[in-house]
């Protein structure tokens, strides 16, 4: 790796439904030379999604990682755990579209993902714009972003 090359992390996390995709994004994200914090699951073996959206979300508070990637079936589950903490903002994507107005509309700290949904061709093609694309800062996106932390 050059020096040149990110050495930020990323954490990311998935229950059984997202366990092979999770292994794909894992291994796209170390080579492009991010360091990867997996949180598990570590197998096929059914296990509780809120458990992993919990433990990701858990690891942002505690700062090990700024962005983070979540997997269930569906990506549904997982994203409601996610959202359930004040820090995070998980989107659920489909598409190009959706991985980037994640980013440039909502700030986006978590993407999610169905890996009974989406394949790893379309789920690698989001990750790379997810993590590429800015956020539109101030004017009407900031203030939206900034009341989502400041729930009526
Ligand atoms: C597990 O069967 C499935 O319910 C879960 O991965 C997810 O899709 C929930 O939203």
């Amino acid at each position: 790796m050059s020096s040149d090359e990110t050495t930020e992390t990323i954490a990311i996390a998935s229950d059984h439904g997202g366990f092979a995709l999770k292994a794909e994004l894992k291994k796209d994200l170390m080579d492009k030379g991010y360091t990867v914090l997996d949180l598990g699951s570590d197998s096929l073996e059914s296990v509780d999604y809120p458990d992993f959206g919990y433990a990701l979300a858990g690891a942002m508070k505690e700062g090990k990682a700024k962005r983070g990637v979540l997997i269930c079936g569906s990506g549904i589950g997982i994203s409601i755990a996610a959202n359930r903490h004040s820090e995070i903002r998980a989107a659920l994507v489909h598409d190009a579209l959706t991985a980037k107005l994640s980013r440039q509309h909502n700030d986006a700290n978590v993407i999610c993902f169905g890996g009974r949904t989406t394949g790893p061709e379309v789920a690698r093609d989001c990750l790379n714009i997810f993590l590429e694309t800015k956020f539109e800062e101030g004017g009407r996106h900031t203030r939206r972003v900034d009341k989502l932390s400041d729930p009526q």
